[in-house]
């Protein structure tokens, strides 16, 4: 069976009518009914939404597989294909406030309840959803089209889980040709980070194989808060993976810097592809004067390649509105601990290992270093989360 997902005023019904399919809903499977067998499921994203709104519950995001007629049918393997439909979030808004009927008509509901249906919009994350959808449908193995229906148009063109946050904007970019995407795998220095591009295709990491490759897990640890509209610095910034994540999730304002002109050049031909916003600068960090403040900076696994790390530290804390997120290597980095017969039972202690050149890592910390280091520097409230990288963490700093 298809799903057909969007959210209230997608374009669900159009494209089912236009396709001359069956339409089976979420309640008639609840309630037992077998729909035919080319029935397309007509699903709303937003579906556990109004029982979140009268209960008071928050609106922005949710585990989708809440629903269990979703989950079911998933577990079941009664879902071989999706249609995920786009549309601007201004159109959704439009929609819902002329809409006065809905065509699941249900004993006891006789009219669209456009007021709430507009409340939801205004409230939810659909950045988030979106990407929680798309997610839950790769991890089922299950092929996917992305269309993008803005009002007055007649056609629902293509588009990509990584244009998603665009359409939402009302901005459509087609799904580019596999040949665009190749030409990017094959541009000299796009290597080190897997960024998820167009098709479900990723950059390659073959070659730096012990970072993990995409920054997608790092990137959950953090995503905790609402990204939409928000703004970023990554610095050390690679191939932009990171941002690239941030900007699918709703940030505006991207800034990236790394000081090696390889991946750089790598991050914006990658960026070009994904028709992106972020900004990228070639450069040291604590030379340039270019930057202004970001409401998250990201020191992901470059502090301790860095000598003058407490200067490093000073100008990253001044550019940070609301979160500085530092991932570090631990007292129990196995180079580190190659080094010599490092003592267990160090790690509550605020202290920083410094490395032989050997072993090419110039420094280790503990979290009570990094809190020592920062509360010198600014009003700051300290979380850790675990890190991908084995003996690495992630330390969250929030301005209070
Ligand atoms: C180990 S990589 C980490 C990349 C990315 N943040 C990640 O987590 O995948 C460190 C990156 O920091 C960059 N870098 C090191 N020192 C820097 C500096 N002073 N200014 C800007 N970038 C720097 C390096 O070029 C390198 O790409």
């Amino acid at each position: 069976m298809r799903l057909v997902v969007g959210p209230t005023n997608s374009g669900k019904s159009t494209w089912i009518e236009r396709n001359h399919q069956d339409a089976v809903f979420a309640y008639e499977l609840q309630r037992g009914h077998i729909p035919a067998s080319d029935a397309v499921l007509h699903y709303n994203l937003l579906l556990l939404a109004p029982k979140r709104f009268r209960s008071g519950a928050p609106l922005i995001t949710w585990n989708l597989l809440e629903d269990e007629v979703l989950k079911g049918c998933l577990a079941r393997g009664e879902i071989d294909k999706a249609t995920v439909i786009v549309a601007p979030i201004d159109d959704l808004l439009d929609r819902a406030t002329a809409r006065t009927e809905i065509e699941e008509t249900r004993p006891g509901t006789p009219a669209y309840p456009a007021d709430m249906w507009h409340s939801i919009l205004e409230q939810v994350d659909l950045f988030s959803l979106y990407q929680q959808l798309v997610d839950v449908l790769e991890a089922h193995n299950i092929a996917y089209d992305v269309l993008f229906n803005a009002n007055g148009t007649d056609e629902m063109p293509q588009t990509d889980r990584c244009f998603v946050h665009a359409a939402l904007r009302g901005r459509h970019v087609p799904l580019p040709p596999q040949e665009d995407i190749d030409a990017v795998l094959g541009f000299p220095g796009v290597e080190y980070q897997e960024v998820l591009l167009p098709r479900q295709m990723t950059t390659s990491h073959q070659r730096f194989s012990h970072t993990n490759g995409s920054r997608r897990q790092t990137f959950d640890q953090i995503a905790d808060t609402p990204l939409r509209d928000r703004s970023v610095l990554d610095i050390g910034c690679a191939m932009g993976d990171m941002l690239f994540w941030y900007e699918r999730f709703g940030a505006t304002q991207l800034t990236g810097i790394d000081l090696r002109q390889s991946r750089l050049d790598a991050a914006k031909r990658i960026g070009e592809l994904l028709h992106s916003d972020a900004r990228f600068i070639c450069g040291d960090f604590l030379k340039s004067d270019e930057i202004g403040p970001h409401d998250d900076v990201l020191v992901l696994n470059v502090l301790h390649h860095i000598a003058d790390f407490s200067s490093f530290l000073a100008k990253a804390v001044e550019l940070t509105r609301e979160r500085l997120i530092i991932e570090f290597p631990t007292l129990q980095d196995k180079k580190f601990r190659r080094l010599g017969d490092i003592p267990e039972g160090l790690d509550h202690l605020p202290l920083i290992g410094v490395s032989s050149r050997k072993v090419d890592q110039t420094f280790v910390f503990t979290r009570a270093a990094l809190q020592r280091l920062i509360d010198d520097l600014g009003n700051f409230e300290m979380e850790t989360r675990q890190s991908p990288f084995a003996n690495r963490e992630i330390a969250v700093f929030t301005r209070r």
